[in-house]
């Protein structure tokens, strides 16, 4: 299996834009058994997929041809055992929201993953809360 790590940064900020992503994606990756995590701050995307190699990489070609992103930057590409995310879900903040919930639920959601990749989420999860 493969996991692959990516950031970006958001071109647009509405939220009326995610939601359409988000829709997207869910259909998409219950069909091909993509999972993962996409966190959203309204800045930038951080986002992790899982799954077999081809399944993740055609995901990934879509991806990153998305002009609702650009610089989109891949942080990890490893083979892994076992999914690390479990199920596919998202954190976003939106710009109201508590910025210690939201440090909690990066960290909650990331709890089975590698050091490296928890340490990404829960350090720019970190940084958004203090800017
Ligand atoms: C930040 C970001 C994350 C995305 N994540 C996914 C994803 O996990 N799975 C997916 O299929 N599409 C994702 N998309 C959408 C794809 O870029 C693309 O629009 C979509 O896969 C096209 O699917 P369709 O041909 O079924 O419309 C994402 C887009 C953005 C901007």
């Amino acid at each position: 299996m493969l996991q692959l790590v990516y950031i970006s940064s958001a071109t647009a900020r509405e939220t009326q834009g995610l939601d359409q992503i988000l829709a997207t994606s869910r259909r998409n990756n219950a069909r091909d058994r993509v999972t993962g995590l996409l966190f959203a701050d309204g800045v930038r995307f951080l986002q992790a997929l899982e799954g077999e190699a081809a399944a993740v990489e055609a995901a990934f070609e879509r991806i990153r041809e998305d002009p609702r992103h650009r610089a989109v930057v891949v942080l990890s590409r490893r083979e892994i055992a076992t999914r690390e995310f479990g199920p596919w879900d998202m954190a976003a903040r939106t710009a109201d929201a508590d910025g210690d919930a939201f440090v909690a639920q990066v960290e909650r959601l990331v709890a089975g993953a590698s050091p490296a990749v928890r340490g990404t989420f829960a350090g720019l999860a970190t940084v958004r809360r203090a800017a």
